[in-house]
């Protein structure tokens, strides 16, 4: 065996020397596994850019793919030579490497070029501006590349993270950027993951995803974006979770959200959307989650079918400005757990039937104009406790019929008065 590898290395330094071809890989073999040496001089020059200069990889990690592994660093044999294929910088593990306050990303980074994955977790703290060089030699393998909690990382995003083409996963959660994104985000069209969530991003949602057929998560939710939700999401066919939520988009919701079937999330809460509720909503037949609350759509809520919507389990549509009366449709979801109806300005009679919903755990209809009595049963607010809220309904009361024992008095509905 070590024969063998001793003849093959005699052989490629003979090669080598031969044709004075600089590209061929200067091995050296460790007990079992060799490892072009260029390749881990770029891993520990990379690594050391992180961590501080103290931090000595070749002194501590001789083999960093073999018997002395990197914490973080994974690697993968092509024709025989090890590469690293994933790497994770910042404090993932108790025992990970932390980054320095003094980083540098060195251009030996992108020499990695068989990296698959590469993410940076609580790395960047002090501010630094991720500058567009280097990311195109990833441009054939990286399939993820993730920055989560890098308060540092401001402003743009580079241009040339669109080089990327065969990312399947692009994660930029909690950071510092800002600005538009870039327009060449638009060629990701491998993506089956975007979070973009937690930044300072402004400007419009671009309206370029026709193509992107593999998508199934779309976050961009805790960002300054503003303007109208493009018509183009209606292409994301695939998608089974859609959170704009905490930005500032506004207009009326585009028909073409009726287009995701398969969608089994979408939350919108706390954005500028208006323009009422329209009947694209009833047809995203496999939602789950469905949260518009606070944003000042108005229309009412009977227009709606919501009786299709048999796969609810949260329905919240707080604070809308919504009209109108309670839908009965409301009372054959099911699987309905949360239904949040408060501080919009319905009016009429609570439907009693919403107590025979079998999953129902929070109900509120707080902050309304609805009338009459409250028909629900004893067991009813035994089982709801403070998870139904009905005050500021002015013209909304308790009948007497209900009887309660002293000790199970503060079960009833705070805030609603008795009938006269
Ligand atoms: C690491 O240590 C070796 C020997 O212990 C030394 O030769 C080398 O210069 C050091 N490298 C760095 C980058 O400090
Ligand atoms: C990288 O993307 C830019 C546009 O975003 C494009 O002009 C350029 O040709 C791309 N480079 C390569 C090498 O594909
Ligand atoms: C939607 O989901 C169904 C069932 O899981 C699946 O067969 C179908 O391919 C999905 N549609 C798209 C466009 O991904
Ligand atoms: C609620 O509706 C009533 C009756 O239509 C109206 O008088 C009132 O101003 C509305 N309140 C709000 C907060 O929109």
């Amino acid at each position: 065996m070590m024969w063998r590898m001793f003849c093959s290395l005699f052989l490629l330094s003979l090669l080598a020397r031969c044709t004075g071809d600089e590209s061929l890989p200067e091995v050296t073999y460790s007990e079992q596994a060799p490892m072009d040496k260029r390749e881990r001089e770029a891993l520990y020059s990379a690594i050391q850019g992180f961590v501080g200069d103290s931090w000595n990889g070749s002194d501590l990690y001789p083999d960093p793919c073999g018997w002395t592994p990197i914490q973080g660093v994974s690697c993968d044999m092509y024709n025989d030579l090890w590469y690293v294929t994933d790497l994770s910088l910042g404090l993932i593990h108790e025992n990970s490497l932390p980054c320095s306050s003094s980083l540098e990303i060195r251009p030996e980074l992108f020499e990695l070029k068989h990296l698959r994955s590469l993410s940076f977790f609580n790395c960047f703290i002090s501010p630094m501006v991720l500058a567009k060089d280097g990311w195109i030699s990833f441009a054939a393998n990286l399939d993820s590349l993730e920055f989560r909690s890098n308060p540092g990382l401001i402003e743009k995003l580079p241009e040339t993270l669109g080089n990327l083409t065969n990312l399947k996963s692009l994660v930029v959660l909690e950071n510092g950027f800002s600005g538009e994104l870039p327009a060449s985000i638009c060629k990701l069209k491998s993506l089956k993951r975007m979070v973009l969530a937690g930044n300072s991003f402004t400007g419009m949602i671009p309206n370029c995803f026709k193509g992107f057929k593999k998508l199934l998560i779309l976050d961009l939710s805790r960002n300054s974006f503003s303007g109208t939700l493009p018509s183009s999401v209606g292409d994301l066919t695939s998608l089974l979770k859609l959170d704009l939520s905490n930005n500032f988009l506004e207009g009326k919701l585009p028909q073409e959200l009726g287009l995701l079937k398969n969608l089994t999330l979408l939350d919108l809460r706390k954005n500028r959307f208006s323009g009422g509720l329209s009947n694209n909503i009833e047809r995203m037949q496999s939602l789950t989650e469905l949260v518009l609350s606070d944003n000042p759509m108005g229309g009412e809520m009977v227009g709606i079918k919501w009786e299709k919507m048999k796969n609810l389990v949260i329905l919240d549509v707080s604070k809308m400005g919504l009209r109108g009366e309670i839908p009965t449709g409301l009372t054959n979801l099911k699987r309905l757990r949360f239904l949040g109806l408060n501080d919009n300005n319905l009016t009429g009679f609570v439907p009693s039937e919403l107590e025979a919903l079998p999953c129902i755990g929070s109900l509120y209809i707080n902050g309304n104009n609805l009338r009459g009595e409250l028909r629900f049963s004893r067991k009813f607010y035994e089982k709801m406790g403070r998870r139904f809220k009905a005050w500021k309904n002015p013209n909304l009361c308790q009948p007497f019929e209900i009887v309660m024992s002293e000790s199970q008095k503060h079960l009833l509905p705070l805030g609603v008065k008795p009938c006269t």
